[in-house]
């Protein structure tokens, strides 16, 4: 498993704008909480997104503020480094960096096509091209409705190319009482599709 300098796991998070910004702060929150390094990358209509659906506070410049009085000191545990959308000399376009995985949450339908067909147009999809040609896990949290034929075949060929697709689609057996519970089941999901463990909803019974 990779980690940094101090031992930290390390992986990719790129925020597009698809609706769900409460998908990518909860996600967020969860793996610094146990003591994770984020390679974050936020498109521009990610910054939108998480402005306008949860307000400035949670503007990227706040961002680990925002966090820390939504979910508690704890996601002090971890460390974040920001990049650019516009930088492909960052560390994660490159296969050489040591990132355990990555998450697109949410993923917008034109990142998910810009992944689909290899485009590297920018660092999200390029990040996410090297994950797919390093064969590391890529997890996927498109969210639109209803969908396209173009749509669907882009999530069968990143499917193909190796990523996992996770819908934006929380579940309600868990009897959930408020949005933060419906984004901790999103947030559940990835961890454990990342090989983490974690209590976000109770198992099953
Ligand atoms: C408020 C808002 C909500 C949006 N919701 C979605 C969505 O749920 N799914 C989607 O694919 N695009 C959505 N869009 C459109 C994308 O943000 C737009 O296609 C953008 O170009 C995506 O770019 P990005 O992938 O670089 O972030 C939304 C845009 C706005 C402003």
């Amino acid at each position: 498993m990779s980690t940094d300098q101090e031992g930290r796991r390390s992986f990719a998070l790129a925020i597009t704008g698809a609706s769900g910004a409460i998908y990518a702060t909860r996600t967020m929150a969860a793996l610094l909480e146990r003591g994770c390094h984020l390679e974050l990358v936020v498109s521009d209509y990610g910054r939108r997104l998480l402005r306008d659906e949860l307000g400035d506070a949670a503007s990227v410049d706040k961002l680990t503020e925002f966090l820390i009085a939504r979910y508690g000191e704890g996601v002090r545990n971890g460390t974040t480094t920001l990049y650019s959308n516009k930088d492909l000399g960052a560390k994660i376009a490159s296969g050489s960096q040591g990132c355990a995985g990555m998450v697109v949450v949410p993923c917008s339908m034109k990142t998910l096509a810009g992944i689909a067909h290899g485009l590297s147009r920018n660092l999200v999809e390029r990040a996410a091209d090297v994950m797919l040609k390093e064969r590391r896990p890529l997890i996927i949290v498109p969210r639109e409705t209803p969908m396209s034929l173009p749509q669907l075949k882009n999530m069968v060929l990143c499917a193909q190319a190796g990523a996992m697709i996770m819908p934006a689609m929380p579940a309600f057996y868990q009897m959930p009482k408020t949005l933060d519970d419906l984004a901790a089941f999103m947030a559940g999901k990835i961890l454990s599709a990342l090989g983490l463990s974690h209590d976000l909803y109770p198992a099953w019974e």
